[in-house]
């Protein structure tokens, strides 16, 4: 059970369902359902600021057609520092990033993906993450609709 839905798996590897169907008013549950794979995932990505133009476009290119973008802190392996020397290995020092966070069908993952690891790179330390990451649905709230068609 996931969510009310009921899902089995699909082929070995946790990316892969079929939802059989939701425990949802209209929506048939086992025998006469339609068999329907989960299909959309969630970017979200940390970079350098300054990378934020390049990393949109770059993501326009690729067909993107909605994202989230926050100012955020963060510190990854050097903890903020640019060396690590006695006296700072145990004090952390936030720096400002940039959050993207995108919602988009599962075909269009690895493309965004490699957009934005190819727009961002510097290839110095601090670069940023991009972290990949199911979703179960999307609604647009003006129309109600959901999963694939409300992205
Ligand atoms: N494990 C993590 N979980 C959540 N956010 C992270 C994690 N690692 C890094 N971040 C976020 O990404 C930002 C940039 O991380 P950063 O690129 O410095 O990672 P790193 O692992 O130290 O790699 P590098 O050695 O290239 O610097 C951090 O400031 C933080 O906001
Ligand atoms: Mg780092």
């Amino acid at each position: 059970m996931n969510n009310g839905c009921v899902v089995r798996p699909y082929r070995a590897g946790l990316d892969n369902w079929i939802q059989l169907g939701c425990e949802e008013p209209g929506m048939p549950i086992a025998g006469g359902y339609r068999a329907k794979k989960a299909t959309m995932k969630k970017i979200e990505a940390i970079i350098k600021p300054f990378k934020l133009e390049e990393v949109k476009d770059a993501l326009a290119e690729v067909g993107i057609e909605g994202m989230t973008v926050s100012e955020v802190k963060g510190f990854g392996r050097q903890k903020g520092h640019t060396e690590i020397y006695r006296g700072s290995e145990y004090t952390v020092d936030f720096l400002p990033k940039i959050k993207l966070e995108i919602a988009l069908p599962d075909d269009k993952a690895d493309t965004a993906a490699e957009a934005i690891t190819k727009s961002a790179k510097t290839g110095k330390i601090g670069d940023g993450k991009v972290f990949i990451l199911p979703v179960d649905n999307v609604i647009r709230i003006r129309t109600d609709e959901k999963g694939e068609e409300a992205i």
